[in-house]
């Protein structure tokens, strides 16, 4: 392969089949600069950005993801059981600030994988979102991913106090962890398309390897109101995710999406409550958790995960962010512990 030899970083869109230096200056002018932006496009959108079809469109992603496997960036189409293992090794994983919360993850959130968090209000998703602005910085030793983090807020509930205070608390000097901390407010459906359409730029720009989105549904659960219109709002939600899917491999990035849940008021039996977006996101999430209130305390349980053994923990909320329940109590269960013997 001729292009083997080349660097990702040297790799032109010129070097694509059937890309001339026309389609090249579209494809730069709708803002894709690299093969790796053009490997994580959806073809609808490139088919509109180049005014071609959406064939063509196809053709070019498809010759910019051969370009990526020729170079070693993406995995071949096929690979064996062994080597995919051997990948999941060194997958990168990042602490959640609770033990419980991580070993329930397997330790912790995993890059190259979407994971969705779900739960009624107040159940603990920006809470989480706010303790991994901090624990995604620590170094990969100690159990980060050493490295910034993008934040987008379609909800308007980020507080930067509130990493302040999370970073304080965990012994770190809260001026260096807000400044790696990339903030973008989301304020309707269309301009999160935009973000997340131009995500590989900003993980450039911001040196990040985690991606929040709180929350993934709120802008198009509100525009798209009516039956009639949940058509479109899943069709348009279903290429954020796929977009995301793509990002989170080709980039080696966590992704983490917050979701709301809804009332299935035909439920008698169990959580009368399931996750909106109904089958878009879950389909395209590889991680979902689902959080409840309990008390003080948290329940997180990991559902329809592909080897992650059902099983719930516990967590709480305080001034470190997400927390492990026991933390709190040293004194209690030693004092019990004593009394035992
Ligand atoms: N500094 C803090 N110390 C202790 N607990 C806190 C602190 N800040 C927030 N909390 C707890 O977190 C709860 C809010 O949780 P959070 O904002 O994560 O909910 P959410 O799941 O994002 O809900 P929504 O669906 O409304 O966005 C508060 O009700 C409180 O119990
Ligand atoms: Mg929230």
């Amino acid at each position: 392969m001729t292009n083997s030899s080349k660097n990702v970083a040297e790799l032109e869109i010129e070097d694509i089949e059937g890309v001339g230096p026309t389609t090249a200056r579209k494809m730069k002018e709708a803002g894709i600069s690299s093969v790796l932006e053009l490997a994580t496009v959806v073809a609808d959108e490139l088919a509109a950005d180049l005014g071609g079809s959406k064939e063509t469109a196809a053709t070019f992603i498809m010759a910019a993801q051969k370009l990526l496997r020729e170079s070693g960036v993406l995995d071949n189409e096929f690979t064996t059981a062994d080597i995919e293992l051997e990948k999941r090794k060194s997958l990168l994983r990042c602490s959640t600030g609770a033990k419980a919360l991580d070993e329930l993850l397997l330790g912790g959130i995993e890059t190259q994988a979407i994971t969705e968090f779900y739960g009624e209000f107040g159940s603990g998703k920006s809470q989480i979102c706010h303790t991994l602005c901090v624990t995604a910085q620590q170094p990969v030793e100690e159990a980060g991913l050493g490295a910034g983090v993008i934040l987008i807020d379609t909800e308007g509930t980020f507080r930067p106090e509130r990493v302040d205070q999370i970073a304080r608390a965990r012994g770190l000097n809260p001026e260096e962890v807000l400044k790696r901390v990339a903030i973008c407010k989301a304020y309707n459906s269309s301009h999160l398309e935009l973000i997340v359409k131009s995500m590989g730029k900003y993980i450039d720009d911001f040196k990040a390897k985690m991606i929040i989105i709180d929350s993934i549904i709120s802008l198009h659960r509100a525009e798209f109101a009516g039956r009639g219109t949940l058509a479109d709002r899943q069709q348009r939600l279903n290429g954020i995710m796929h977009k995301l899917v793509r990002i989170a491999v080709i980039y080696n990035v966590a992704i983490i999406v917050t979701n709301q849940v809804q009332a299935t008021p035909d439920t008698f039996f169990g959580d009368p409550t399931k996750p909106a977006g109904g089958n878009v996101i879950g389909h395209a999430s590889t991680y979902r958790v689902y959080l409840r209130k309990a008390g003080n305390d948290r329940i997180a349980k990991i559902i329809d995960s592909p080897y992650h053994p059902y099983s719930d923990v516990r967590f709480t909320v305080n001034e470190k962010g997400v927390d492990d329940i026991e933390a709190d109590a040293p004194k209690k269960r030693s004092a019990k512990e004593k009394d035992d013997d």
